[in-house]
């Protein structure tokens, strides 16, 4: 069997860690079968080398493999895609057209997102993974492809299995064998390799000598949480690399790339202790980071307000309405861009410093649409109020500190949720 040293060096994959270790071996074990494999792990921790290596090791290797990102084919023309559509089957199907999956036949196909994959495409689905069975678009001929399926997701797919979204039966064939990749903030010693690696391979591309950071820096990149994995590391040192002059790296300089309105969830190795002190658990710190992230979205909406008020320009509103729509949660113009200001600005305002004020977003500016998700901030913000004032022996000063809003603010919530 293929080492794991060879194939890191094939296909480029840096790092020596565990866990990463262990995925690149189960792959390897697995290839040769024809076994569905499911590939798990966020955004950007390169789940996409996984069924690379699997197509690679697997007799299909001289056939195709196809990859089909699931999340970026519109709704409505994905099953045409997928499976190919009949001449005449809808309006512009001009020409009979084969899918990815009779394209493939023979080889691999990799269903990138899968969880993103509508309800109706997921029963064509099944049926190719139980029988290998198809029909097209528009068509009543049954087909048959001989196709090996993997797929990948970074969602958490017993809650879509709850929310209806994604079909229990379906989710069983994908994840026969499953393969996790795990967060670059789980791998801090592959950081300064990746690091090397990365900087090598960008001062190569853009003819300058590479990058190198300061002890101080390095250590920062190292404890950083990294919440968009290896992509955004790669992306950090493209940018450096291109955009600073000096070539040694100061933590200063470094900080200036990365955005300071994420403060790293490490917890292991915290830079700011104090920080921490305040939250007596993982999940009260994400709440208070959801609270801030609605209140800079808040910001950020009033701003765009203004400037499309101080510019007065007509056109620029007509002309995108569609967008306003989607960020504002209804239609901006000329006679209410003042009541939207005067709303966003007004409950700014209550909710002083960090605080989120679900009322006021909700009904009067009808900002949020996911009541479900709402409520549950809620409940969340009560429970967190709640064990504050315990915590502080109802002492509503120390409790407002705590909570990082103002006295006032914290009263009116008391007041509201009659606590
Ligand atoms: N271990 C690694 N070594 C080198 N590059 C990596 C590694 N893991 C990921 N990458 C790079 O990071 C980027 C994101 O990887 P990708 O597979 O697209 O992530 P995902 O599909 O999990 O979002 C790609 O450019 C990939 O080449
Ligand atoms: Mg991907």
């Amino acid at each position: 069997m293929e080492s794991i040293h060879n194939i890191k060096q094939k296909f480029n994959i840096i790092g020596n860690n565990y866990a990463l270790n262990r995925a690149l071996e189960k792959a390897i074990q697995v290839a040769p079968t024809d076994i569905s494999v499911l590939v798990l792990g966020e955004s950007g921790v390169g789940k996409e080398f996984i069924p690379k290596i699997i197509h690679q090791f697997s007799c299909r290797k001289h056939c195709s493999y196809i990859t089909v990102n699931c999340g970026a084919i519109p709704e409505g023309t994905i099953d045409s895609e997928l499976f190919g559509h009949e001449k005449g089957s809808f309006t512009g199907a001009t020409n009979m057209r084969k899918g990815y999956f009779e394209g493939a036949n023979g080889g691999t196909v990799f269903l990138d997102e899968v969880g993103e994959l509508p309800l109706t495409t997921q029963v064509r689905l099944l049926r190719i993974l139980e029988s290998g069975e198809f029909i097209k678009v528009g068509s009543s001929k049954i087909q048959k492809t001989n196709i090996r399926i993997i797929s990948a997701t970074n969602l958490n797919m017993g809650k879509s299995i709850q929310k209806g979204k994604f079909r229990e039966d379906l989710y069983y064939r994908l994840n026969t064998v499953q393969i996790t990749v795990p967060p670059l903030r789980c791998r801090k010693n592959d950081i300064q390799l990746l690091f090397k690696k990365f900087s090598i391979d960008f001062s190569e591309k853009y003819h300058m000598p590479p990058i190198k950071l300061t002890e101080e820096a390095m250590n920062f990149l190292e404890n950083y949480s990294w919440p968009g994995n290896i992509r955004q590391l790669k992306n950090l040192i493209e940018q450096i690399s291109v955009v600073e002059t000096k070539r040694e790296i100061s933590v200063e300089k470094l900080k200036e790339y990365i955005p300071d309105n994420i403060p790293s969830l490490s917890f292991h190795h915290s830079n700011d202790e104090r920080f921490f002190q305040n939250f007596s658990s993982e999940r009260d710190f994400i709440y208070k980071i959801l609270f801030d992230i609605q209140k800079n979205l808040n910001d950020l909406k009033i701003l765009t307000l203004q400037l499309i008020k101080n510019n007065n320009n007509a056109n620029f509103i007509e002309k995108n309405q569609k967008i306003m729509e989607k960020v504002f949660g209804k239609m901006i113009n000329h006679s209410n861009i003042d009541d939207s200001l005067f709303q966003l600005e007004d409950s700014s305002k209550l909710s002083s410093n960090n605080d989120l004020d679900y009322e006021e977003v909700e009904e009067d500016n009808n900002l949020s649409k996911n009541d479900s998700s709402s409520f549950s901030l809620q409940k969340k913000e009560i429970e967190f109020i709640q064990k504050a004032l315990r915590k502080n022996s109802g002492k509503r000063k120390m409790t407002a500190k705590e909570l990082g809003i103002s006295e006032r603010t914290l009263y009116r919530k008391i007041k509201q949720y009659g606590l």
